[in-house]
C-alpha cells in the first residue's frame, strides 16, 4: 500500500431513507482550469462556486508562485492575472500533492516558458505516468532535466527560448493530454493542432474561448475532432460562476437510487454531454432520476436532479462511453452490486492510471465485501444482489484514492452488513463536505480514531 500518512478509517452502515436537498461543491476540472486561465489572463478574473479542495488549491498556489494574485474576498476567488506569455519562473517546487489534472495541465501551461519548473507530488500521483504529457512536450522543444524511471515525479523541466508550434494525435482518450498540449501552445509562435479521435471533457476549449484565446474546433467526417490554437495571443480575465461538479454529485446520487425509500434532490449539476454518462448508465438500469429546472449558466447547461430509490437491473455499458465517465465507474460498480443481474463495464483501460489502479481497487473492494466479481484487462462484471443481501461486512484498502473511499462508503450505506474503508482524509482532496452532506441526508458514516500510516 500507498501510505506513510496518518490515516483515519471510516465506517457506514444501512440506514433510514436519504431525503433532502444538497448542493455539491464546483466541478473539479473547470475550478483547475480558472485558476490557470485566470492566472494566466490580464487584468482580473472573478470566479463564484470554486471547489476548495485540496487539489484545487494546490493549482491556486501554482499561479501564485508563478506571479499571478490570488485572493478570496467574500464568496469570490479574485485574481490578478500575468498576461500570456508572462509567467515568472518559479523559485519552489510546484507541489501537486495527489493533482493529477493540476500537474499535468500546469506542465503543458509552463513547460514551453524559457526557464525551470520542478512538479513533485504524493506517492500516488508520484506513481502516474507522466510521459503522456512530456512525449508532446518535448516535440515542442521543452527539456526533461529531471524525472524518475518512467516519466514520473519529480519532474524537472526546461522550456526553450521559443516553442514549437505541433500538430498531435492524443493516443488516448485523455482530456488531461489534450488540455495540455492546448496550453503549451499558448506559448509556442504559430497555430498548435490537437487531433482528438474520441472526444472527452471539453473544458479547456470552452474556456479558453471565454478568455478570448483565437481555438477553432473541426470534426472531420470520422467523428475526429482538430483543434487549433493560435499562440501568443491576449487573454483577458473573466467572471466564472463553477457550475456543481458532476462527478461529486455521482455519490449522493448513487446511494438515493441504492437505499430503500430516498428522495434526494441535487441543486446545481453540470449536464455538458461529455460529463453525464453515469446519469445515461442509471437511467438505462431503471434509476428514477428526474432534471428539474434545466438552465444555463456561466456558458454551461445545469440542472436540478431529484433522485428516488429504485429498482436496478443489470445493464452493458459500451467502452464508447468511458469517456463520459470515466471518473464515474468506481460508484457505478456500486450501484450495479445492488442490481437485479450482471453489469458489465468495458473499455476501463484508462482506470489503470487513476489516483489508484481503479480498476483492480473497485474489483478487491468488492470482493472483500462479498460481491460476486470478474476484473477483466480493461473490463468489470458486477453480479448485483437486490437489497444487498449478504454484501459488506470487509475493510477496503483505497490507495490513496478519495473515488474509492466514496464509492465504498455509499456501499455500506445499502448493505446488509457495515464496510470500513482504511482512510478518508484523502476525500479533502475533491470533496471537502462528503461527510457533512451525507449526514445532512440521514447517513449513518463514522469517522474512526486516526492510525498511523
Ligand atoms: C480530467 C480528465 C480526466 C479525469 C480527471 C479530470 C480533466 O483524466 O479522470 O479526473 O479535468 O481534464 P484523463 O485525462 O487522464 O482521462
Amino acid at each position: 500500500m500507498v501510505h506513510g500518512h496518518s490515516r483515519q478509517p471510516a465506517i457506514a452502515r444501512s440506514a433510514s431513507p436519504l431525503t433532502g436537498r444538497v448542493r455539491v461543491p464546483g466541478d473539479k476540472s473547470i475550478s483547475h482550469r480558472s485558476f490557470m486561465l485566470g492566472g494566466l489572463a490580464a487584468g482580473e478574473t472573478r470566479i463564484t462556486g470554486l471547489l476548495e479542495g485540496e487539489d484545487v488549491m494546490r493549482t491556486g498556489a501554482a499561479m501564485r508562485a508563478m506571479g499571478a494574485h490570488v485572493e478570496k474576498l467574500g464568496a469570490e476567488w479574485v485574481i490578478q492575472g500575468t498576461g500570456n506569455g508572462c509567467l515568472l519562473e518559479p523559485e519552489g517546487a510546484l507541489d501537486f500533492g495527489n493533482a493529477g489534472t493540476g500537474a499535468r495541465l500546469t506542465m503543458g501551461l509552463v513547460g514551453t516558458y524559457d526557464m525551470q519548473s520542478l512538479f513533485i507530488g504524493d506517492a500516488s500521483l508520484s506513481g502516474r505516468p507522466m510521459g503522456r504529457v512530456l512525449d508532446p512536450l518535448r516535440q515542442m522543444g521543452v527539456e526533461v532535466l529531471e524525472a524518475a524511471p518512467g516519466d514520473r515525479m519529480p519532474i524537472r523541466l526546461r522550456g526553450p527560448r521559443t516553442a514549437a508550434p505541433i500538430s498531435y494525435r492524443v493516443p488516448m482518450a485523455s482530456a488531461q493530454v489534450k488540455s495540455a498540449v492546448l496550453l503549451a501552445g499558448l506559448n509556442a509562435a504559430g497555430i498548435t493542432t490537437v487531433v482528438e479521435p474520441v472526444m472527452t471533457r471539453d473544458h479547456t476549449e470552452r474556456m479558453l474561448v471565454g478568455f478570448g484565446a483565437s481555438l477553432s474546433v473541426e470534426t472531420d467526417a470520422q467523428g475526429v475532432r482538430h483543434i487549433a490554437i493560435e499562440g501568443r495571443g491576449r487573454l483577458a480575465g473573466q467572471v466564472i460562476e463553477v457550475p456543481g461538479d458532476p462527478s461529486s454529485a455521482a455519490f449522493p446520487l448513487v446511494a438515493a437510487l441504492v437505499v430503500p425509500g430516498s428522495d434526494v434532490v441535487i441543486e446545481n449539476v453540470l449536464m455538458n454531454p461529455t460529463r453525464t454518462g453515469l446519469i445515461t448508465s442509471l437511467i438505462e438500469m431503471g434509476g428514477r432520476i428526474e432534471f428539474l429546472g434545466r438552465r444555463t449558466a456561466g456558458g454551461e447547461d445545469v440542472a436540478d436532479l431529484r433522485v428516488r430509490a429504485s429498482e436496478l437491473s443489470g445493464v452493458t455499458i459500451p467502452a464508447g462511453r468511458a469517456p463520459s465517465m470515466i471518473d464515474e465507474y468506481p460508484v457505478l460498480a456500486v450501484a450495479a452490486c445492488f442490481a437485479e443481474g450482471a453489469t458489465l463495464m468495458q473499455g476501463l483501460e484508462e482506470l489503470r492510471v487513476k489516483e489508484s489502479d481503479r480498476l483492480s481497487a473497485v474489483a478487491a473492494g468488492l470482493e472483500a465485501n462479498g460481491v460476486d466479481c470478474e476484473e477483466g484487462e480493461a473490463s468489470l462484471l458486477v453480479r448485483g444482489r437486490p437489497g444487498g443481501r449478504g454484501i459488506g461486512g470487509g475493510m477496503v484498502a483505497t490507495h490513496l484514492d478519495h473515488r474509492i473511499a466514496m464509492s465504498f462508503l455509499v456501499l455500506g450505506l445499502a448493505a446488509e452488513k457495515p464496510v470500513r474503508i482504511d482512510d478518508q482524509t484523502m476525500i479533502a482532496t475533491s470533496f471537502p463536505e462528503f461527510l457533512p452532506l451525507m449526514s445532512k441526508l440521514g447517513a449513518s458514516i463514522e469517522v474512526l480514531e486516526p492510525v498511523e500510516g
